[in-house]
């Protein structure tokens, strides 16, 4: 066992001294209490390593010792439905507005299981061998990396806690090892795979501007950066709620302990709207809020991608959400400045780059060893100070993502929910998307989403001109482009996550509405052509039918919207005839 004593202490860092070897990234337990750490750098006779815990107290003189592995976090069936802080330890209740320091519990806990494969079989890494009925069916899987070996002893179906052996292997040689239900994971490795596989359909989030105008793919990657109050947390959660993902990891990173509580408050009292199941049975939440330590806030987003691949190994498709990565990367900063690390850009350290690599690059759709297919696909929120998209976070993201969603103040200013930019944002996935729209019955998609965007640019470009020579100065046509403009915000762009009608709308109802809002553009630029006045358009009952088309027409009434197509034909021929009435 190696062992170092502490020469120097500041927060949440230390520096030990020591003649034993000691690797980077090796866990450490730290002073009397073994408080859990990791070594971050190494010297010629000393190492320093960041403290996972309150570190009051330590003093130099203290003892460091090594366990001999990279800090390393249990998966298993259990992690499923808890809640956790930045080392996957359950957190004890919460406790008013702040949560209390988590605790590596026993494996008291115990599970139904079930064998796959009988006593003689050959298995190897990766490969499933068992199932967990509760409180989601899981697969057990050979730990990724362990040797091929033949199945001599099973479990026959029964409770089993996490960590009893529920499978004996013998490998080449003779050697054998156990497996348990629960296996330990180095959090800054990502897990081996078959295959990366190129995007190939959506994750479907329920919220048009995003489906529709800047969709992600299952695997991909987002930014999501918005000031404060712009509404990123209301829109993670959304996602969390309603995406179609099979499992969702909610990283909770350095917010105040108040606004984390409230989303500890809300989600596990919500129910899944496709399994009418407590959502919480498919959620995995890791809180790290602005209270507790921060080293370990550092450590949480390596973790929660962990528990994501995890997931994925199974078969299942995996949305990560964290909230902010902003709260990350000052971590980050606060750990490189005690080091007296030569700050770069805003006083973060130069490798704050590679690091969001580190993490978004373990997003993606896969082959898994077991030969199935899987996906994480990862949602950063990043808060930018005073909003500004050209700070070191954001500009660095913005290399590492597909899919950019803007989050604007004048937007949410204006209460236009979700405030995302649709001039800012953009989705790098598009292309492989169409095809599935096509599938699901809109070969029209991409040439309606440009035509959208098309109309979205020009606005901006005339509301600019009006301001200067009053709109009524504009062109019939311009005059039109503008009326459409706004049925597009109102119509598809704008959803409020608080209203039980909209706040989810399924690929068919986008569709739909998404349909006869271009049906009701094609129409009103005929009309216009034929030389109606776009004020006339803009008094259609249908414009207003329209403009509140999300609300009015909910999941339920899919149908009636297709029977909407028939009242804008007869609005518009009825228009037309006025027309040809005309004195
Ligand atoms: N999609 C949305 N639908 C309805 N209201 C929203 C939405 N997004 C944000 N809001 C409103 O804006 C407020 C601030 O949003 P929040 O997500 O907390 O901002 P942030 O996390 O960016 O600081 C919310 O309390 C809510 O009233
Ligand atoms: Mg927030």
């Amino acid at each position: 066992m190696s062992e170092a004593r502490i020469r120097w202490i500041s927060g949440p860092v230390l520096r030990a001294g020591t003649q034993d070897v000691f690797h980077v990234h090796e866990a450490v337990a730290v002073g009397p209490s073994a408080l859990l750490g990791e070594v971050i750098k190494l010297g010629p006779d000393d190492f320093v390593a960041q403290i996972y815990e309150d570190t009051t107290g330590l003093k130099p003189g203290d003892r460091v010792v090594g366990t001999g592995q990279a800090l390393s976090v249990p998966l298993g069936p259990g992690i499923l439905g808890t809640i956790c802080d930045g080392l996957l330890r359950p957190l004890l209740a919460a406790d008013g507005p702040f949560i209390r320091p988590g605790v590596r519990t026993g494996g008291a806990r115990r599970f139904g299981f079930e064998p796959m494969v009988p006593a003689g079989t050959r298995v190897q890494s990766g490969q499933a061998i068992g199932r967990v009925a509760s409180p989601r069916p899981q697969l057990c899987l050979v730990p990724p990396g362990t040797a091929p070996g033949v199945v001599r002893w099973m479990a026959p179906a029964g409770e089993f806690s996490g960590t009893e052996p529920i499978c004996r292997l013998e490998h080449e040689g003779g050697a054998s090892s156990e497996i348990a239900l629960t296996h330990s994971w180095p959090v800054r490795e990502s897990r081996p795979v078959r295959a990366r596989l190129a995007i190939a359909g959506p994750m479907i989030t329920g919220q048009r501007i995003l489906d529709t105008l800047f969709p992600i793919g299952r695997g991909s990657r987002a930014a999501l950066p918005g000031g404060f109050g712009t509404g990123k947390t209301v829109l993670q959660e959304a996602l969390a709620k309603w995406s179609d993902a099979d499992i969702i990891v909610y990283v909770g990173c350095g917010e105040r302990g108040n606004e984390m509580s409230e989303v500890l408050d809300e989600l596990p009292k919500l129910q899944d709207p496709r399994s009418g199941r407590p959502l919480m049975e498919r959620t995995v939440i890791i809180a790290n809020t602005s209270n507790m330590p921060v080293a370990a806030r550092e450590a949480s987003i390596y973790t929660a991608i962990t528990v994501a691949e995890y997931f994925r190994d199974q078969g299942l498709h995996v949305a990560l959400m964290a909230d902010s990565t902003s709260r990350w990367a000052e971590a980050l900063r606060e750990v490189s400045g005690r080091l007296g690390e030569l700050p770069g850009e805003a006083g973060y350290p130069a490798y704050l780059s590679s690091r969001l690599a580190q993490f978004y690059e373990r997003a993606g759709r896969v082959r898994t060893l077991a030969g199935s297919e899987g996906s994480v696909t990862i949602i950063g929120a990043i808060s930018p100070p005073a909003g500004d998209f050209t700070e070191p976070v954001t500009m660095h993201t913005r290399r590492c993502v597909r899919t950019f969603w803007a989050l604007d103040r004048g937007r949410a200013q204006a209460r236009f929910y979700p405030a995302i930019h649709p001039l800012q944002s953009y989705s790098g996935d598009v292309d492989a998307l169409a095809r599935w729209w096509q599938a699901q019955g809109n070969p029209d998609w991409s040439a309606q989403r440009k035509r959208l965007l098309e109309l979205l640019e020009a606005q901006v470009r005339l509301e600019r001109m009006a301001r200067i020579v009053g709109k009524d100065a504009l062109p019939p046509a311009q005059q039109l482009t503008l009326l459409c403009a706004d049925l597009v915000n109102d119509a598809i762009l704008r959803q409020s996550s608080f209203s039980e009608t909209d706040r989810y709308c399924s690929p068919q109802r986008q569709t739909e509405i998404l349909s006869l809002v271009i049906r009701f553009i094609d129409l009103a630029q005929g009309a216009v052509e034929a030389g109606v006045h776009p004020d006339r358009i803009g008094e259609l009952p249908l414009r207003r039918t329209l403009q509140r088309i999300g609300e009015e027409f909910g999941e339920t009434r899919i149908a009636q919207i297709r029977a909407l197509w028939k009242q804008l034909d007869s609005e518009f021929s009825s228009l037309s005839r006025e027309r040809v009435d005309a004195p």
